[in-house]
């Protein structure tokens, strides 16, 4: 990506801002989809909305014929917005309010399941609606998906989902086939993010083939859809990744191998996030000062972990560079700091930049994915806008900078304290 159109975004939106690319999302949505459904024609994508809620970059992914991941109320309120409808819905969470489940039952949303008790509670609310909702349960496959602990989900000692060693996967369907008001679509798992090696999402498709041949064997339950979540990681520093050609070829094998036992050819569900917005969006940050401390020279931006929070949570590493500056040699070695109150709010340590001086325009690379949607207001800073450069080459704004008027909004000062 180049420089084109980021000084003047920053003078138009001030900073910090992100920028996203409508080509760059567009290509890599049909990379992905091209590589499993030219594969498996049963291929069904549904953009996982946690990476980017943003309702521009949700309906141009509708555009694109993707549903909708969702894992909470909100999530799914913003795909009904955007005009998707229940059917191209899941809803994964493994603590769901019962307001939830009433807007999932209602809206004809699948809900993916994730322990018994929530499949009791799921039965009442749907039965108290009349209605009969669609439903799959989480299997948790016990798999390291070798990835940041805090990102991994697919672990036995994770919080998320049913376990199939134990026979709780097992009985989880055995009652649901008894529920009046409930379903059986499918299955599910989502193994973890980042994941930049195959190898697990083979283990865990074939782990999830092979339970649903157990489940055609003891139940004679026939599925429409194995979901294999999301998780495809990108190469954030060079690193080699899995693409998603190699990925699909790896999956599809062992998902249409099972088939042949099942006897039958179930959908193939696949939850993508981080993939489809990573590296389609860069966050622009003004560098306000450059500081030389006896140990090392600092630039101090205006953007902070309130604004991308991956390296201050993950350790996560974002390519940086200087607008105008990306042809000169990075002769010196700067800490880039965020703004934040807190010594952790560091963007990169030690990292080799050309000469940087304050009033200098910083770009953090491949900040699509949980940038804007993990930002926060913490230190009373409002939101960033969000700009979407257009296929035609214009660029638009998709979502104002917030004022101190939203941080006040609901709030209320006691009289006696006025
Ligand atoms: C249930 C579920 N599906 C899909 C995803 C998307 O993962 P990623 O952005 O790594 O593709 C997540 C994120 O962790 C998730 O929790």
């Amino acid at each position: 990506m180049d420089d084109r159109f980021l000084e003047e975004i920053a003078a138009d939106s001030g900073t910090p801002v992100y920028v996203y690319y409508e080509d760059r999302i567009i290509r890599n949505y049909r990379v992905f989809r091209d590589a499993f459904a030219g594969r498996y024609p049963k291929t069904k994508i549904l953009y996982a909305y946690k990476a980017n809620t943003s309702l521009a970059l949700c309906a141009l992914l509708k555009k694109e014929g993707a549903g909708a991941d969702t894992v909470s109320g909100g999530e799914i309120e913003t795909a009904l917005k955007i005009g998707l409808a229940g059917k191209d819905i899941i809803y994964s969470s493994n603590s769901k309010t019962v307001e939830e489940l009433r807007l999932a039952v209602d809206s004809g949303v699948t809900v993916n399941v994730d322990s018994l008790e929530e499949l009791e509670q799921l039965e009442l609310v749907a039965a108290k609606r009349k209605k009969t909702t669609s439903i799959s349960f989480r299997i948790n496959p016990g798999i390291d998906p070798k990835t940041h602990p805090k990102i991994a989900t697919g672990l036995k000692s994770s919080k998320f989902g049913l376990h199939i060693v134990g026979g709780s996967a097992l009985e989880a369907y055995r009652r649901a086939k008894e529920m009046k008001h409930l379903e059986i679509a499918g299955i599910h798992t989502h193994i973890g993010s980042q994941i930049t090696d195959a190898s697990p999402f083979v283990e865990a498709a074939d782990k999830l083939m092979e339970f649903a041949a157990l489940l055609k064997k003891e139940l004679e339950m026939r599925l429409d859809y194995v979901d294999l979540g999301g998780g495809l990681g990108i190469p954030y520093h060079n690193e080699k990744a899995v693409t998603p050609d190699e990925l699909a070829q790896a999956v599809v094998s062992v998902v249409t191998e099972w088939t042949k036992s099942l006897g039958y050819e179930p959908e193939l569900w696949l939850e993508p996030g981080r993939y489809i917005v990573a590296n389609a969006g860069l966050l622009l940050s003004r560098v306000q000062t450059v500081k030389t401390t006896p140990c090392k020279k600092i630039i101090n931006l205006d953007a902070g972990f309130n604004t991308l929070i991956r390296p201050a949570m993950y350790d996560a590493y974002h390519r940086i560079t200087v607008v105008g500056k990306t042809g000169e040699t990075a002769s010196e070695k700067y800490d880039v700091a965020g703004s934040v109150c807190e010594s952790g709010d560091i963007f990169a340590k030690d990292r080799e930049l050309p000469k940087t001086e304050a009033g200098d325009l910083i770009v953090i690379h491949d900040a699509g994915a949980y940038g804007y949607a993990m930002a926060s207001r913490y230190n009373s800073r409002p939101m960033p806008p969000e700009v979407l450069i257009r296929k035609n080459g214009t660029y638009e704004n998709i979502r104002e900078r917030e004022t101190m008027k939203d941080l006040y909004r609901g709030q209320k000062i006691p009289k006696d304290l006025l």
